[in-house]
């Protein structure tokens, strides 16, 4: 079921929103060679905490900890730990969300440790734009396979791969709301958008095959044949006057 949200819902998803940004700007700052990505998650916690919000991934289907940290081939979901040691030429996705007075939200960035190739940095600034025309495309009366569609033609234009078994999603009150929002898909297919509608838009794009596999910690979802994966991904709302990305304050979208 789709649940719309009304003007003062979505004010407060927009707090949570900004705060949200905030804490992911700041997590920026101590990603670097040398650090762990336990060092990351307690210090994204601890914000989180400091700000009067709940870590939301934390306890979520009894995952450990408030961000996944995903080195490389892992597409999503890797878990901090302290034996994962940055290291120079890897890329590093954060994926963190928050719980502000019964408001969700959710947002990624990828960004590069050191120096990294220039394929991996192609890899970022793609999944950027993808992020980017897909979101132009969640605007009332537009379908999903519009949105979906954005994202996919701009990652295969550049002979890359969309991962299809994870998607975004609505968000709410809860984190996962419905509808299911895929990376993929064809013009004028799948449901309709509505104003009020609040979505995590998220694309993983990879530099090889889209297909993924889990591993063994029940949580890590990794690319089958190893290529490295960019995610990006912002809590949007479907408005009367266009997307509204809440986890990124101020952003207005070109023309
Ligand atoms: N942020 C992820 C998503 O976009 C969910 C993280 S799963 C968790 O759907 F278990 F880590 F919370
Ligand atoms: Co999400």
């Amino acid at each position: 079921m789709i649940t719309l949200k009304n003007p003062a819902q979505i004010a407060k998803m927009r707090s949570a929103g900004h705060l949200l940004y905030d804490v992911l700007e700041s997590i920026r700052e101590v990603i670097k060679a040398g650090e762990s990505t336990a060092a990351i998650d307690v210090y994204a916690e601890e914000k989180i905490r400091r700000a009067g919000a709940i870590p939301s991934f934390l306890n979520y289907q009894g995952y450990p900890k408030s961000i996944c940290a995903s080195i490389d081939d892992e597409v999503v979901h890797g878990i901090p730990s302290d034996g994962a040691i940055l290291k120079e030429g890897s890329i590093l996705s954060v994926d963190c969300g928050l719980i502000l007075d019964g408001w969700q939200a959710d947002s990624a960035f990828t960004v590069g440790i050191g120096r990294i190739s220039p394929e991996k940095e192609a890899l970022i600034r793609v999944t950027e734009e993808c992020f980017f025309l897909g979101a132009a495309a969640a605007i009332q009366g537009n379908r999903l396979g519009d949105v979906g569609n954005a994202v996919q033609k701009h990652a295969e234009a550049h002979g890359y791969g969309v991962v299809r078994e994870l998607t975004g999603h609505g968000i709410g009150r809860s984190m996962h709301e419905d509808p299911s929002v895929p990376n993929y898909g064809l013009p004028g297919h799948g449901g309709r958008l509505k104003s009020g509608m609040v979505i995590a838009i998220e694309p993983m794009i990879t530099l090889g095959s889209y297909h993924v596999m889990e591993m063994d910690d029940g949580w890590t979802i990794k690319t089958v044949d190893g290529s490295a994966c960019s995610h990006y991904e912002h809590t949007v709302a479907i408005t009367e006057n266009g997307p509204e990305l809440l986890t990124l304050p101020g952003y207005r979208f070109p023309g």
